[in-house]
């Protein structure tokens, strides 16, 4: 009789699980309590014993008492499972479609608890099973039967839990929290937690990609990690005798000084042939002297991608300096005339000038920061071309017949190093 005891009580526990707080399952807790049994096979609680008692007094008298035994324990079910069922209806409905993985994850855990406390009740029942009389085997199958029902409108409930996931999308209702169980409460904030960190990186997405995603669609730059007279990048086109041209790159800087060199070309002669450079927020490009140049002021943001072209001619003089799609500065009269010849040093984030004993760099024109999309055409780009390689996400594909960036040799020289995203 004892262990037939065992087995209804871990049936009724499994209630437990769900339900704590509503009222109309205040008596299973009492129930619980009744027929809690000691080891030595004694009872606590003597008051409350009675209903139980007596239950099991008429079961050993008589067939038709295990029949009302039968009975009860149906109805104790059959209670548990309606109330399961409208707890699983209630939260279906309010908190569908607030995050599928967690309420994945919610019914992972209730069917988990769900199965083990099964499978234990099975295990005491098949354990019990070989001590007790044959007449009360009957019972026992009826205990089997039911706790397969339970098991089986639970599967259902979780199918229809799942469909209505799929189809409703509603937001988080802090005011249910208040009305549902205690345990159904841990997995509601569970819930909530998930829902506002998967919001919380959906939010935070734009930012790391502005952060950490390279301009029109590169996925390879020159990152120039600090200040220093070894850290620049060699390139090494076929031909530079040009009478005009276009140079354009995207740029990160990280910190600028007076004068931080973007991208010079320099021959023995004459160091100064080309360079676009950055004094403090201002962009500065030159052809063939560091006096014939055109400025653009205030066109520089640190720890931002920008875009600059420079455009000259040498047939008018006429040079350009185009940031983000947009004319900066333009003037004519650059060095007419001039002619870019082959054969110099074109190198990025730093210039040779020959400041330094021993041909070294000079460390305050290093470049920091990142670059990329570096292209040279050997003519002057249309307006529209240029504005292509800012807007369109494809336009790192589009390459100068000079330079063109992923085609072209670009040695880096100290720390200087390609970083691939
Ligand atoms: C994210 O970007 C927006 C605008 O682009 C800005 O207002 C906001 O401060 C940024 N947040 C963080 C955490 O950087
Ligand atoms: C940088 O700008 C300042 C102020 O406009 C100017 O005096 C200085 O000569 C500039 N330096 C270079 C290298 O262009
Ligand atoms: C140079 O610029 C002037 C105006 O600044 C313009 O009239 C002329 O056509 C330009 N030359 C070339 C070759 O584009």
């Amino acid at each position: 009789m004892a262990a037939l005891k065992i087995v209804l009580w871990i049936l009724l526990s499994l209630s437990h699980t769900l339900a704590e707080d509503y009222e109309d399952l205040q008596y299973i807790h009492g129930m619980e309590n009744t027929i809690s049994v000691l080891p030595d096979g004694s009872c606590k609680c003597q008051k409350e014993l009675t209903k139980w008692d007596k239950l099991f007094v008429m079961l050993e008298d008589s067939q038709m008492k295990q029949n009302m035994l039968q009975q009860s324990i149906g109805e104790v079910c059959e209670t548990e499972l309606q109330s399961i069922r409208s707890e699983m209806h209630q939260f279906i409905a309010n908190f569908a479609g607030t995050s599928t993985n967690a309420i994945d994850n919610a019914i992972l855990r209730i069917t988990t608890e769900m199965d083990k406390k099964l499978a234990y009740t099975l295990k005491e029942v098949s354990e019990t099973n070989v001590e007790i009389e044959s007449e009360k085997k009957d019972i026992l199958h009826q205990l089997l039967l039911v706790s397969q029902d339970l098991s089986n409108r639970l599967k259902k409930l979780e199918m229809t839990w799942q469909k209505a996931v799929d189809i409703k999308d509603q937001r988080l209702s802090l005011d249910i929290k208040r009305r549902v169980p205690v345990k159904l409460d841990t997995t509601l904030n569970f819930l909530a937690t998930e829902q506002q960190q998967s919001k919380t990186e959906l939010t935070g997405c734009p930012n790391w990609s502005a952060k950490h995603v390279l301009p029109s669609g590169c996925d390879m730059a020159l990152i120039f990690p600090m200040r220093s007279k070894k850290i620049y990048a060699s390139v090494h086109p076929d031909d530079m005798t040009l009478s005009s041209f276009t140079a354009c790159i995207w740029i990160k800087a990280t910190h600028l000084l007076d004068k931080t060199i973007v991208f010079s070309y320099g021959t023995k002669r004459n160091p100064y042939q080309i360079q676009l450079y950055f004094n403090q927020s201002s962009a500065v490009f030159s052809v063939h002297s560091d006096t014939s140049k055109i400025v653009a002021d205030d066109v520089v943001s640190l720890g931002e991608w920008a875009h600059f072209c420079t455009t000259w001619s040498a047939e008018d003089g006429n040079a350009t300096l185009w940031v983000n799609g947009r004319l900066a500065a333009a003037s004519s009269g650059i060095a007419v005339g001039h002619n870019i010849p082959n054969g110099g040093l074109l190198q990025l984030g730093q210039e040779n000038n020959g400041c330094c004993t021993g041909g070294g760099f000079d460390k305050s024109l290093a470049f920091t920061g990142k670059l990329t999309g570096f292209n040279i055409w050997n003519r002057i780009i249309s307006e529209h071309e240029i504005q292509a390689l800012t807007s369109r996400d494809d336009s790192c594909s589009i390459r100068g017949n000079v330079v063109g960036w992923s085609v072209t040799e670009i040695l880096p020289h100290g720390g200087a190093e390609f970083i691939y995203y």
